[in-house]
């Protein structure tokens, strides 16, 4: 973990699951932690607690809705006017949406968009160039296993984290030879609040981490630990379960048309 002793790390989606523990487990070893979601109190909480523990620690916190580009545009030029410059990018925020895309409400849809590919990508755009200047800098997309696969009734986030993962592993290869690590962290179901913010309202979906059998089931804990070391190890891609990655490396193995039929199968065999 030696990368990360004295980093400047900014982690999107701090104000809750994965993003608060990134903050917690890089705490220890950053110089600077900047944590940017909406929920302002939550982030003063989750800072006021950080440098309780760690007094030396510098913990900004920067409001931001980053589905707006005017909120990322005032993040880098808030950066720029602190004079801080970011050589740890966790692009982790993001949200779900459970149920048809029939039925979808599109300003939910429209959201999804924004936030887990538009934003990811706009971000990555501001802070690359002054990334490029620290020696050694990394970058870690929070993607996810539905990247890997068509997931029906959650078919715009699966598919905006098969973005994710493909734009990384591309960008990776481009950055990489300039000092910039990149890797995707692709998780299984954790237990956060993703499933609750993913859940429609009235919604009689049950799909939530708690119908997850346990062994596919991931902490939040386990999740940044495995994501850290593989961005100490310059690895390009992280899914943090063992179950899971034999799963997913036995399914990707298989012709498309038999992954459509097992896929179809199981939704079918869910929704009845
Ligand atoms: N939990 C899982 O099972 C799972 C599995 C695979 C991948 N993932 C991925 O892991 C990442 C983190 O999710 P999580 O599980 O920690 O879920 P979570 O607890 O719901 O956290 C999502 C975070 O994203 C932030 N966010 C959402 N919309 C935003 C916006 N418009 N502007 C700024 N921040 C926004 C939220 O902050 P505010 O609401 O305060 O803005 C929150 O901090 C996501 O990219 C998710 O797709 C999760």
């Amino acid at each position: 973990m030696k990368f990360f002793e004295g980093c400047t790390a900014l982690i999107t989606g701090a104000s809750s699951g994965l993003g608060v523990e990134f903050a917690r487990q890089l705490a220890p070893l950053a110089h600077c932690l900047i944590l940017v979601a909406r929920r302002e109190d939550r982030l003063n909480f989750i800072r006021n607690n950080l440098i309780a523990t760690y007094p030396n620690l510098d913990v900004r916190i920067f409001k931001a809705d980053l589905s707006q580009e005017t909120d990322r545009l005032s993040l880098a030029q808030w950066l720029q006017s602190q004079s801080i410059l970011v050589n740890f990018l966790i692009n982790n925020a993001g949200l779900g949406d459970h149920g048809p895309f029939a039925t979808s409400d599109w300003n939910r849809v429209r959201q999804i968009l924004d936030v887990n590919i538009t934003a990811l990508t706009h971000l990555t755009h501001l802070l690359v160039p002054s990334m490029l200047q620290s020696g050694r800098a990394a970058i870690l997309n929070v993607s996810s296993i539905a990247g890997f696969f068509p997931v029906p009734n959650m078919a715009v986030y699966a598919a905006s984290k098969a973005y994710v993962t493909n734009f990384s592993e591309a960008l990776r290869m481009e950055l990489r030879p300039l000092g910039i690590s990149v890797t995707a962290l692709c998780p299984g179901p954790v237990p956060t609040e993703f499933f609750a913010v993913a859940q429609r309202p009235g919604s009689d979906f049950q799909e939530s981490p708690f119908t997850t059998p346990e062994f596919l089931l991931t902490s939040a804990a386990e999740v940044v630990a495995e994501g850290l070391r593989a961005v100490a190890n310059d690895r390009p891609r992280s899914i943090p379960n063992p179950f899971l990655w034999l799963l997913i490396t036995l399914a990707l193995a298989l012709p498309i048309c038999l992954l459509r039929i097992l896929i179809s199968c199981y939704i079918n065999r869910k929704n009845r």
